[in-house]
């Protein structure tokens, strides 16, 4: 399973890179509105400087929602850096600029995925990425793992070539999960990446190795 970062911030995205695990990043307009990237100009500069740091691939969302909007807005993310992501939403015309990418031969990563259906319509138009939103389902008293192990099983009867990018990681636990589920991708803030790293065992025989080796210096 690929490990992507879920945020727009350079700092974490940095941690994350030199812990030597990261495969690529996913933002969202929200992500980038947390860190006061404001306006077209700096949004494509921060995209931009995101890809220098990062060789993997990396997720930049269009705010249009129409058809020829979504092209446009998609040529010119597309056009930022080789390993960008065009991230486009689970809507009709959504549905029909991912076949228009696909056919391009550009990578694109389908977000705001709640639904089996929606997967399928996803991978029909041939995206890259399929962004079920895990934490968002769960919050809804759903099981968002239930719908990874779902959809992964669909894709894998069907021989359907798009990955699960299992995406709105709340915890530690979901990244578990989500593995376990089949996911290809899991998209996490830092602190549930970080969170994988603990456990009292490991810091208890920790420190009893490191009193012995002392003693016997
Ligand atoms: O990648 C989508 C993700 O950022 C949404 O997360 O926590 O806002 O549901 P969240």
């Amino acid at each position: 399973m690929k490990f992507f970062i879920d945020t727009a911030n350079l700092a974490q995205i940095k941690e994350a890179n030199d812990l030597g695990i990261l495969d690529g990043v996913t933002t969202n307009p929200s992500l980038m509105a947390k860190e006061g990237v404001k306006g077209d100009a700096a949004v494509l500069n921060h995209y931009k400087t995101i890809c220098e740091l990062v060789e993997g691939d990396i997720s930049a969302e269009v705010v249009s929602t129409d058809y020829e909007g979504i092209i446009a807005e998609g040529k010119i993310l597309a056009a930022i850096a080789p390993n960008i992501v065009v991230k486009i939403p689970m809507i009709k015309d959504g549905i029909k600029a991912l076949k228009y990418f696909s056919d391009q031969g550009i990578k694109t990563n389908c977000t705001l995925v709640f639904s089996a259906g929606q997967a399928i319509l996803a991978a029909k138009a041939g995206a890259t990425y399929v962004s079920p939103f895990i934490g968002r389902i769960d919050d809804s008293s759903w099981d968002g793992v239930q719908l990874i192990e779902q959809i992964s099983h669909i894709y894998t009867l069907q021989g359907f070539g798009t990955e699960i990018l299992a995406a709105s990681i709340r915890n530690s636990l979901h990244i578990v999960r989500c593995a376990e589920a089949g996911a290809d991708v899991c998209t996490c803030p830092l602190e549930s990446i970080l969170g994988l790293l603990k456990h009292p065992l490991t810091d208890i025989g920790l420190a009893k190795f490191l009193a012995d080796a002392k003693a016997f210096q």
